[in-house]
């Protein structure tokens, strides 16, 4: 099944790879989920999901605990009278102003499928900022959130930073940890996630955390741009590689094709 949103760095199309590389366990963590399209296409008795994004995981929330009731209150944001720039900037203000988490949960949902690109960008000062994005008609995603809600039975959302949702994890946990890509280039820092970008000391630091659990029993699955960076920061792991063909700007039209790594950190090579 798609993810319901629309989400920079998104996994659905390279769904059979991670799959193929991660392990059985009793429990699967994602540290980055995202739009969650690896945890909607995996089996496991139980989920632990976070993002440091934390109106994707109120989202993911409210979503979780009225089900249904909440796809239909989100249907209103969808018709084509919602669809002007003027209520779309009307929209936006809201969101960035006081409200429910309900309704800024379902304004969320509104921005990343009426906005440009679906991007989620932040200004300094944390407010959304993505322009209206001219769509004939935005796709709502009923039968996505539908099934969503409904293998969410067995999630735990939280908001936290990598660092520390690494640091709680026991035997029995499986880990996929994709984080934001490091560039493939220094002029191709195209993707913006939440406040702040993800430096290089955060990928240094993630990397270490992998090697850690593993030595502990904990298997690590990352995903990231197959670089020389990359491929020295994921040494200790076992390395599986492909190409991929997809959106890597910001300018919707200019595909470019990046190798995709996958690195498993578990006890032997660990
Ligand atoms: C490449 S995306 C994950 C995509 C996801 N696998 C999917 O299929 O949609 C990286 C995610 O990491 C989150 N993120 C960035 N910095 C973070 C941090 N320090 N701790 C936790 N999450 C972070 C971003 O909000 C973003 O959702």
């Amino acid at each position: 099944m798609k993810p319901f949103l629309k989400w920079a760095g998104g996994k659905y199309r390279l769904i059979d790879r991670i799959k193929a590389q991660l392990p059985p366990g009793r429990r699967l963590v994602e540290p980055f989920v995202g739009s969650g399209a690896v945890f909607l296409n995996v089996d496991y008795p139980a989920y632990l999901l976070s993002d440091s994004n934390a109106d994707l995981i109120n989202l993911y929330r409210v979503l979780q605990k009225e089900g249904a009731r909440f796809v239909d209150y989100c249907r209103e944001y969808f018709t084509p009278e919602t669809n002007r720039g003027e209520v779309y900037y009307r929209f936006r203000s809201r969101f960035n102003g006081p409200c429910s988490g309900e309704q800024k949960a379902a304004l969320f949902l509104y921005l990343n499928r009426h906005g440009y690109n679906g991007l989620c960008r932040y200004n300094a000062s944390g407010k959304f900022n993505t322009p209206f994005g001219r769509y004939k008609k935005p796709y709502f995603p009923e039968k996505e959130m539908l099934f969503f809600a409904r293998k969410a039975r067995n999630a735990l959302f939280v908001c936290r930073d990598f660092r520390e949702l690494m640091a709680e994890l026991s035997p029995g946990d499986v880990v996929y940890g994709d984080p934001p890509y490091v560039p493939l280039s220094t002029t191709a820092d195209f993707t913006e996630y939440s406040r702040g970008g993800f430096s290089m000391e955060e990928q240094k630091k993630l990397a270490g955390l992998a090697v850690a659990l593993a030595g502990r029993g904990i298997p690590v699955l990352l995903s990231n741009h197959d670089t020389a960076f990359v491929r020295r920061l994921y040494r200790k792991a076992q390395l599986s590689t492909f190409q991929v063909q997809r959106f890597i700007s910001a300018k919707g039209n200019n595909r470019k094709k990046a190798a995709e790594l996958l690195a498993l950190f578990s006890e032997t090579e660990g």
